[in-house]
């Protein structure tokens, strides 16, 4: 592993606790930095104690921009699986950050090319991502950009894998549901970032991590491009270091 230091925690809700304790000395350093966020089921429970830290007082979100990583082509942000609504009901609607200030690709956008290039745009305009957060698909993925001849650089579409919409089909009601398709920020997007954290938890994970960390980088496994980045912290769990 190069710029990427990894740290082993007993339980998902250390991971959550570790990771927070970044994101509160980032936020503390950086009153307006720029965020990137990421949904999923592995990064609950980080942001369910940035909501208690911000409730405590000790988090300030008022000056505080953010960019998520991802969203399903076609959904409304009000749909209830959209990753939109999914960061309203897990994070937005209970901490005092901006609405304006929060940023999700439109899944509804009438046109994609112009909505990528405006979201590239835009976090330029902010002066980059200062922290971006990640977790990792069983394939290797980050954000949507799934394994491939490449590495994506900007804001794209992409045909979401068979195992990626088996993955997520436990969000909606069958797997027929799951969007084919979904615009998500590319691994340049990503690498841009000054500082990276990705969390992986759980034993299903453990493969993937083997894979992404202490394997060759290769674009068929798109997270093991993270060992070109300088500033990489990796807090996965027990259970997900097992390989
Ligand atoms: C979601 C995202 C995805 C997830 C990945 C892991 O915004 O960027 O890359 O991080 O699919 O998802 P979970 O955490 O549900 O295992």
């Amino acid at each position: 592993m190069s710029g990427v230091r990894m740290i082993v925690l007993d339980t998902p809700e250390d991971v959550g606790r570790l990771a927070a304790d970044l994101f509160e000395m980032e936020i503390a350093a950086r009153p307006a930095c720029v965020l990137g966020l990421a949904t999923g089921s592995t990064p609950l429970p980080l942001y369910r104690e940035l909501v208690a830290r911000n409730k405590a007082g000790r988090i300030d979100f008022s000056r505080v921009r953010t960019f998520n990583l991802d969203e399903y082509e076609g959904l409304a942000p009000d749909h209830p699986q959209s990753y939109r609504r999914f960061m309203q009901e897990n994070l937005f609607d209970h901490i005092n950050i901006r609405p304006e200030n929060t940023r999700v690709p439109d899944g509804l956008a009438a046109d994609p090319e112009a909505m990528f290039a405006g979201y590239e745009r835009e976090i330029g305009a902010c002066g980059g991502i200062d922290l971006q957060l990640l977790g990792i698909g069983h394939d290797g993925h980050i954000g949507f950009n799934e394994p491939g001849d490449f590495f994506p650089p900007c804001t794209h579409d992409v045909t979401l894998t068979a195992q990626t919409r088996e993955a997520n089909k436990r969000f909606f009601a069958s797997l027929d549901e799951v969007p084919l398709r979904a615009y998500t920020m590319g691994v340049g997007t990503v690498m841009a970032a000054r500082k990276i954290v990705i969390l992986i938890t759980g034993a299903d994970k453990a493969d993937i991590l083997q894979r992404a960390f202490f394997a060759p980088v290769t674009p068929q496994v798109p997270a093991s491009v993270l060992q070109f980045h300088h500033d990489v912290t990796l807090i996965c769990d027990r259970a997900a270091a097992g390989r």
